[in-house]
């Protein structure tokens, strides 16, 4: 018994920590984690995928009408018109230009950062 009781807790637990890592490695489809959206790590990578090949601030005199999406100031600046452009709402230019929307989970992050004050951490 005194054997048992390691192995009985052991096969207890295994196939909770294997769900719990499965969930956070691979969420599944449909979802689409909008909490604590980053500036430096979920903004500047939408925008660079998306957007520097003409709006990073080398680009945006010849590629970008002049408008910058590099620094925080720019961006919190101009949030309110990109989440329109991106949406491709009436009245905006719709983004990325010539190319497909964005995924709606992407845009989903956006507005959830704006939402959250745009927090610059
Ligand atoms: C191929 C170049 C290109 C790409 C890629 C691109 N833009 Fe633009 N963007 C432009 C140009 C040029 C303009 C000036 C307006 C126009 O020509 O439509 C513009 C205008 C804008 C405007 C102002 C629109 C308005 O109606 O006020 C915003 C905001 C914007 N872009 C955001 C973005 C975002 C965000 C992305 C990435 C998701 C992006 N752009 C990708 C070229 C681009």
């Amino acid at each position: 018994m005194k054997k048992l009781l390691p192995c009985i807790l052991l096969i207890l637990l295994l196939p909770g920590c294997s769900w719990d890592n499965e969930e956070t490695l691979y969420p599944g489809p449909g979802e689409c984690d909008t909490t604590d959206v980053s500036f430096s790590r979920d903004i500047i990578s939408i925008l660079s995928g998306n957007c520097y090949v003409c709006h990073s601030n080398l680009n945006a005199p010849s590629f970008g009408n002049g408008i910058r999406l590099e620094d925080y100031q720019d961006v919190v600046a101009l949030s309110e018109r990109i989440t329109g452009s991106i949406n491709h709402e009436t009245g905006y230019s719709p983004m990325p230009k010539g190319r497909s929307k964005l995924d709606a989970c992407t845009i989903l992050k956006f507005e959830a950062w704006v939402a959250d004050g745009s927090p610059g951490n």
